[in-house]
């Protein structure tokens, strides 16, 4: 067992026994088990009352070397041993053996309603029998009424959808209706921002780790407005400056538009310093640009406070661009903007095979329906807000920790091994979650130095949930 750090208190908050983690790794699941003395309990994971069917398949073995065989070798995996997950149930997945996870990270921050949500699975289920694909040069009743009601939850004039694959389709097309719109070519983006793998977002992607060495035009990437490093600290408007300068002295003056997440999924959880995106909105318009939101991981209620995460920052954008939550796991992204700019796209064809297929959208539909109906914005702002709340009180108790962030079920936790100097505990971060793992609780990882927690739970979360996984995290750290 790593020795690295001295909690600030001895005692956990919670009470457990002392069984090493490998005998735990062996149990089909982490429940509460009596020590010798009766007095010391584990982590206790909430009761579920979902038993998936016994799973008859490959092992985990023989997929993985399958995988090493014939899958990309770029394709990396968390954890020492794979996970092998074969069933979900809303918040909870499980492997191969039965054993039952909570799941903290949500595919990513994709599954919203939660895994398998059986009123999205029926409307796949149902829509899949009918009819699963035909062209958009035909009518489709599902996409039609998505578009409605995307149309409904977008602010201003933002009332026309075009539907795509992912959201790197989603932002490339963004992109290009900047540039087409406006007649521009230069975009500006925010270091440490992701926005997808093609040519136009790898470029407007800002960290090392998935940017390839190939002509990338037109990009520049403005200081991260981020509070935790950022040199301006929570000033907004201050950091705002530097989009004004590059427009000065990096361009004709005149731009196509910027992009930005409201909070930095992939980066690690940052989120921007307040009062950023009315400035750089202004700087932006005043030099001919359109400004695009991409919510592919901040939307979809996530944030909790608001549907869209720019909304906390009291800006209308003129695009906004979405995936992931959109569909609880279907491959579904869309661009919203105004009927004016999509009007762009129509001196052309434009074609995308599947986009708007009628079994994404009819998932979607139903998407939409069920973050309404059972109020997940809602849960996802008081749980959300709990989650938070009991991981600063961690903080305060645990060295490492050096900061806790986000909002709603986007949440991030850095660790760091000199709280002042902030250098990144990449060791550390690793062996925590390996651990969490074990324990029976998955969180994802990010940031350039793999030293963030990501925190992006289906948003059917509980409060006993959050209970479990901040109780997971102080019994290991306090054994650290
Ligand atoms: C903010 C953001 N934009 C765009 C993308 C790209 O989406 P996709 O992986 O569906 O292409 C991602 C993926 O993680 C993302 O987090």
């Amino acid at each position: 067992m790593m020795k690295i750090f001295a909690s600030r208190t001895s005692t956990p908050l919670f009470k457990f026994n002392l069984r090493s983690f490998t005998k735990l790794a062996q149990e089909s699941e982490a429940a509460a088990v009596r020590s010798e003395n009766d007095e010391e309990f584990l982590p206790q994971m909430p009761p579920f009352a979902y038993t998936p069917p016994p799973y008859d398949g490959p092992s985990a073995a023989e997929i993985l070397e399958k995988r090493q065989r014939h899958l990309s070798p770029c394709m990396s995996y968390f954890y020492k041993n794979p996970l092998y997950l074969v069933d979900g149930k809303m918040q909870y997945l499980f492997d191969e053996s039965g054993r039952r996870y909570l799941d903290a990270f949500g595919g990513i921050a994709t599954v919203s309603c939660g895994h398998c949500h059986p009123e999205v699975v029926e409307a796949i289920f149902n829509q899949t029998k009918r009819l699963q694909h035909t062209t958009a040069l035909y009518l489709n009743r599902a996409s039609a009424e998505f578009a409605d009601a995307l149309a409904s939850k977008s602010p201003g004039d933002l009332n026309v959808v075009f539907f795509t694959n992912s959201g790197t389709e989603a932002n490339e097309l963004a992109l290009m209706i900047a540039r087409l719109y406006t007649g521009f070519h230069d975009i500006i983006s925010l270091r440490n921002g992701y926005h997808g793998n093609a040519a136009a977002t790898m470029s407007a992607t800002g960290q090392r780790s998935f940017k390839y060495n190939v002509v990338q035009t037109g990009i520049h990437h403005a200081l991260n407005p981020e509070p935790y490093r950022g040199i301006f600290g929570s000033d907004g408007p201050k950091y705002a400056e530097d989009v004004e300068e590059i427009i000065t002295y990096g361009t004709c003056g005149h731009i196509a538009g910027f992009i930005a997440e409201a909070i930095q999924g992939v980066g690690g959880i940052y989120e921007l310093a307040p009062g950023y995106l009315p400035a750089v909105y202004s700087s932006v318009r005043k030099a001919g640009g359109i400004c695009i939101a991409d919510e592919v991981q901040s939307g979809f209620a996530r944030t909790g406070s608001h549907f869209w995460g720019f909304e906390a920052q009291g800006v209308v954008p003129d695009i906004i661009t979405m995936a992931k939550g959109i569909g609880n796991g279907l491959p579904l992204g869309a661009v919203v903007t105004t009927s004016e700019i999509a009007k762009v796209l129509t001196s052309h064809g434009y074609l995308n095979t599947f986009g708007g297929n009628p079994v994404s959208t009819a998932g979607g539909l139903a998407v939409l329906k069920v973050i309404e109906n059972e109020k997940l914005q809602q849960n996802a702002l008081t749980i959300g807000t709990y989650l938070k709340n009991q991981l600063l009180a961690l903080k305060e108790k645990h060295e490492i920790i050096g900061d806790v962030r986000g909002r709603g079920f986007l949440l991030g936790m850095e660790l760091v091994t000199d709280p002042e100097l902030k250098t990144p505990a990449t060791l550390e971060t690793l062996h925590v979650m390996e651990q969490m793992k074990d324990m029976g609780v998955l969180v994802g990882k990010g940031g350039l130095n793999g030293n963030i927690f990501r925190i992006s739970p289906p948003l059917c979360f509980t409060r006993e949930d959050a209970d479990f996984l901040v109780a997971t995290m102080d019994y290991i750290m306090s054994k650290m």
